[in-house]
């Protein structure tokens, strides 16, 4: 049987919109966040304390962490490759940081400039200093389906990586769909051997949809108990370092999917509904939630 809840864990304003060609301003970011709080996100992605070098987009995190309006109950993440980003986390009051590693060796190097092994050590620190300043603690492990560079990623590689980030403590890990080349049954099995490694209801879906694969995806996985999953308002995003990615799986379809299925989301669709049209208007396009365009024309 399915879980009959779930954990929608809101990226759009990180994932989202790190990938936008123009950088969205921090009033609106704010705004953004502020709508999602409103909608009854338990977890929202606000915040990415990165090198702006690297992604301009998110060289406002804490600007935006500053100004938005907390709602009790929600948690405020942050991504957090080593401690200048920790630190950054810490000062802005994120109450999770995120190390983000990756199941491929090619995208690790191209995303943060380092081997995996080099990441864990690096984030070893982060981890000790997470856990000293009571901060929960979130690991992502990229392209556990597929890299843009070296192609097929074993199920061992993404095991291996998964018992790295338990070691260090992580509190949720997510498996992550970066390109959005996985299929329903690939889905089950990288899951499954996660799950090996990892508790099951702390192991989150984060999936992309390239492929258009992602809803079923995300129904696989809760056919084999997972029951947390990442999406972004209005299907925002990519990955500035993995070329034609597409964004996240939109939230509002998620929600549908979800609500038609019984399973309980404690989140408002109509508020992210309304979320997902006020981003879109202020990036002057037309949103790519298919849930999120039907209701809206209602
Ligand atoms: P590096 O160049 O190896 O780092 O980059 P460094 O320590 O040598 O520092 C170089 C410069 O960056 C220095 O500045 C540092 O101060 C600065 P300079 O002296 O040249 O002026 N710097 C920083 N500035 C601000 N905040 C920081 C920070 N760290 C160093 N935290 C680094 C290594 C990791 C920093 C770099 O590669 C980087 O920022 N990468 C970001 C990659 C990224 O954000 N990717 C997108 C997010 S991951 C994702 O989207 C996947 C996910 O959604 C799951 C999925 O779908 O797969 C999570
Ligand atoms: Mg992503």
């Amino acid at each position: 049987s399915l879980p009959g809840k779930v954990k929608i864990v809101e990226v759009g304003p990180r994932d989202g919109l790190q990938n936008e060609k123009e950088s969205v301003s921090a009033a609106v970011k704010t705004e953004l966040v502020d709508r999602l709080s409103r909608a009854g996100f338990a977890n929202i992605e606000a915040a990415s304390f990165v090198s702006p070098k690297w992604v301009p987009q998110m060289a406002t995190s804490a600007e935006v962490m500053a100004a938005i309006t907390r709602r009790a109950g929600t948690v405020y993440s942050a991504l957090t490759p080593n401690m200048q980003g920790f630190e950054a986390a810490l000062a802005s009051r994120a109450d999770e940081v995120v190390i983000f590693g990756s199941a491929s060796e090619a995208f690790s190097q191209r995303n943060i400039n380092c081997s995996i092994a080099e990441s864990i050590a690096r984030f070893e620190s982060v981890a000790k200093a997470a856990k000293q300043n009571r901060l929960r603690l979130r690991g992502s492990i990229s392209c556990a389906f597929g890299c843009p560079y070296q192609g097929e990623v074993p199920l061992d590689a993404v095991a291996d990586v998964v018992g790295r980030m338990r070691d260090l403590g992580c509190d949720e890990i997510d498996i992550a769909d970066t390109i959005g080349v996985a299929t329903a049954r690939q889905t089950q099995a990288v899951m499954l051997r996660a799950a090996r490694e990892f508790r099951l209801e702390s192991i989150s879906g984060h999936f992309h949809d390239t492929y258009g694969q992602a809803l079923a995806n995300i129904y696989a996985s809760l056919e084999v108990g997972v029951s947390i999953f990442h999406s972004s308002v209005s299907g925002l995003g990519g990955c500035p370092y993995a070329k034609g990615a597409t964004g996240n799986v939109a939230t509002e379809d998620v929600l549908y999917l979800m609500h038609g299925l019984g399973i309980e989301t404690g989140i408002n669709l109509d508020l992210v509904v309304d979320a997902g049209q006020f981003i879109s208007a202020h990036l002057g396009r037309k949103g790519s939630s298919r849930a999120g365009n039907a209701l809206e024309a209602k």
